[in-house]
């Protein structure tokens, strides 16, 4: 029997933790340690400096993103395609204001990379938060907070302690900024979108919340397995670039029809909050738009068959 073939959606085939590997030639080894080790200290210098110092001054708005999109082209990020579903090639700047993510709305994310974080905090200067399958309330977290748990290990509640919110009172405390929530909680290797967690329906029925799609080519700088930092900064910087694709989809509202309220739990799993049938409805809807941009398929493992993938993974040795 094929390893980990438990850990593929039982429909579709899908394997949504398994690190994605690029081929290399040994023959271009030599060029990629080069690249490597000439960018690897100019990244660090300027990540630390805007990590440990800048991030902490009160700078405006577009010199943080500027210091973000700087911290981007060390390693060649910078071939960014970006589209709004179903409106022809435009910059951001054409569109009507309700067409795209703006202050006071909600980005539902996915969640493949440390990537997704730098990128949409060059983008938009959003507040980041994280879900868990246990609760609606999200934890705000900081840039590197955020960085932090793309590559940290599968929670399926939070910690004791920690500061939780309704989205709603975020987006309420936050007026002048964007919220992103990575609605599946934790990272894939980008191939599939896992069960949501519920924290989107903590989201008032007039916020908007639009679906936005991240994809990498190559897709090896996806983080399903946490704590591989090593081979994460490896795969970026010891090549000449990396592109990235965006797509943003017409706003969802957290509102329902109203009637039938049989709760259910997704995929009958206990550790995920219970959620209405209509409730559910919001969020098929928006896994589903996340689906269709991302062009991969909705797959049923949840973040208990991420835990055991993790232990088989880091056990295999
Ligand atoms: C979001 O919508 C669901 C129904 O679809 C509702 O049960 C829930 O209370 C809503 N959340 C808020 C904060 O209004």
């Amino acid at each position: 029997m094929e390893k980990y073939s438990q850990f593929r959606d039982r429909g579709s085939g899908i394997a949504p933790f398994i690190p994605v590997k690029t081929p290399r030639s040994r023959l271009a080894l030599l060029t990629h340690l080069t690249i490597f080790f000439l960018r690897l200290p100019m990244f660090l210098t300027i990540a630390l400096t805007y990590a440990l110092f800048l991030h902490h001054l009160p700078l405006p708005a577009v010199v943080r993103k500027a210091c973000l999109w700087s911290i981007m082209l060390v390693p060649g990020i910078w071939w960014v395609d970006l589209q709004l579903d179903g409106v022809r090639r435009g910059t951001l700047a054409e569109q009507p204001r309700n067409r795209v993510p703006h202050p006071g709305s909600v980005i539902a994310a996915t969640f493949t990379s440390p990537i997704d974080t730098l990128y949409l905090a060059a983008i938009f200067d959003p507040v980041f938060t994280r879900s868990y399958p246990s609760t609606r309330q999200v934890e705000p977290l900081s840039l590197f907070g955020a960085v932090a748990a793309s590559l940290a290990p599968v929670r399926l509640r939070p910690a004791p302690r920690t500061n939780l919110v309704d989205l709603g009172a975020l987006v309420a405390r936050h007026p002048d900024r964007v919220i992103v929530v990575f609605p599946e909680a934790s990272p894939t290797n980008g191939k599939a979108v896992l069960p949501f967690t519920p924290s989107l329906l903590g989201a008032a029925p007039d916020t908007p919340i639009f679906p936005v799609s991240l994809r990498y080519t190559p897709a090896d700088v996806t983080t399903p397995v946490p704590g591989r930092w090593f081979s994460f900064l490896w795969d970026l910087l010891s090549r000449p670039s990396t592109c990235v694709r965006v797509r943003i989809a017409e706003s969802v509202y957290n509102t329902s029809r109203g009637g039938t309220d049989a709760a259910n739990h997704p995929q009958d799993d206990a550790d995920y909050a219970p959620v209405s049938h209509d409730e559910q409805l919001v969020l098929d809807k928006i896994a589903d738009a996340l689906a269709r941009l991302g062009r991969n398929k909705r797959v049923g493992l949840t973040l208990k068959d991420k835990t055991a993938f993790i232990d088989a993974w880091n056990g295999r040795k």
